[in-house]
């Protein structure tokens, strides 16, 4: 049964937004609560999974029986995410991750002064979920050409330590998991992300008219890899969780 179907599963959820500091004091952020990644995160846990839940500036209580970890800028979502996908079996990227940060942080408060304002010159900031993919396909690289060495009768020390990292049950991790807020073609949109980030799942979201942000309930479709869509009708965050979980055990099955 459902309750039950992740037992023995490591999941990693991130869940937020991140704040990209320009002083002491200020920082670039956005509008995402943390209610969606929290409700991924607990009902993974009644599921019967290991949940390590990446936080970054939530307000709300932790979700018992995950493991929390607490980060502030996108830098710091990708090391602490980057580290707990090491073991993972899925990783759900629910947090809303700043594009770009601040080139340079002030060291102190950046004063009023009666001249022009400075400019806030910006960089571009990883982007975790594009990354997760790569880190699998090289692993799956490794992997094949380990496996191709040992069965040419050429057994390596490179091969087989491939092949232990990758695990007797592939390259991790094994599902990786999108959110995509869109505004407009919410669908085409959706599916050239999910092919330029090389996930396996892509949950698209349609902002707007009370729906995510800040609100208890969400609509969505979700995109599989191979092509397909589910439709989650407006509902309890915990129930398109609920469908998430549903497609990620399908895949590890
Ligand atoms: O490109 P966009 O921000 O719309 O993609 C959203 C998805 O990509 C989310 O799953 C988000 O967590 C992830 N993302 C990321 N790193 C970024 C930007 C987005 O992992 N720098």
């Amino acid at each position: 049964g459902r309750r039950e179907d992740l037992a023995g599963r490591h999941v990693v959820v991130s869940a937020g937004g991140t704040r990209e500091a320009i002083d002491p004091v200020r920082f670039i952020g956005n509008r995402s609560s943390g209610l969606q990644g929290y409700a991924l995160a607990r009902t993974a846990v009644a599921r019967g999974a290991e949940v390590t839940l990446v936080a970054a500036n939530v307000t709300l209580p932790d979700p018992a029986g995950a493991k929390v970890v607490r980060v502030e800028s996108a830098r710091q979502l990708r090391d602490a995410v980057l580290a707990a996908a090491e073991h993972a079996d899925a990783v759900v990227m629910a947090a809303a991750v700043a594009d770009f940060r601040p080139v340079r942080q002030s060291d102190t408060k950046i004063k009023k002064s009666s001249a022009e304002p400075d400019p806030i010159h910006l960089v571009k900031n990883p982007d975790i979920l594009a990354e997760l993919g790569e880190v699998r396909r090289a692993r799956l690289e490794a992997y094949a050409a380990g496996a191709a060495a040992a069965g040419g009768g050429r057994e390596t020390g490179e091969g087989l330590a491939a092949a232990k990292e990758a695990g007797a049950d592939g390259p991790r991790p094994r599902v990786i998991v999108g959110f995509a807020a869109e505004t407009d073609d919410v669908l085409a949109n959706g599916r050239a992300k999910l092919e330029r980030k090389g996930c396996d799942l892509l949950v698209v979201n349609q902002v707007g008219e009370n729906l995510a942000f800040g609100t208890p309930d969400n609509a969505a479709v979700v995109l599989t890899a191979e092509g397909g869509s589910v439709e989650i009708p407006r509902g309890p965050k915990e129930d398109l969780a609920d469908v998430v979980w549903d497609l990620v055990a399908q895949r590890l099955a």
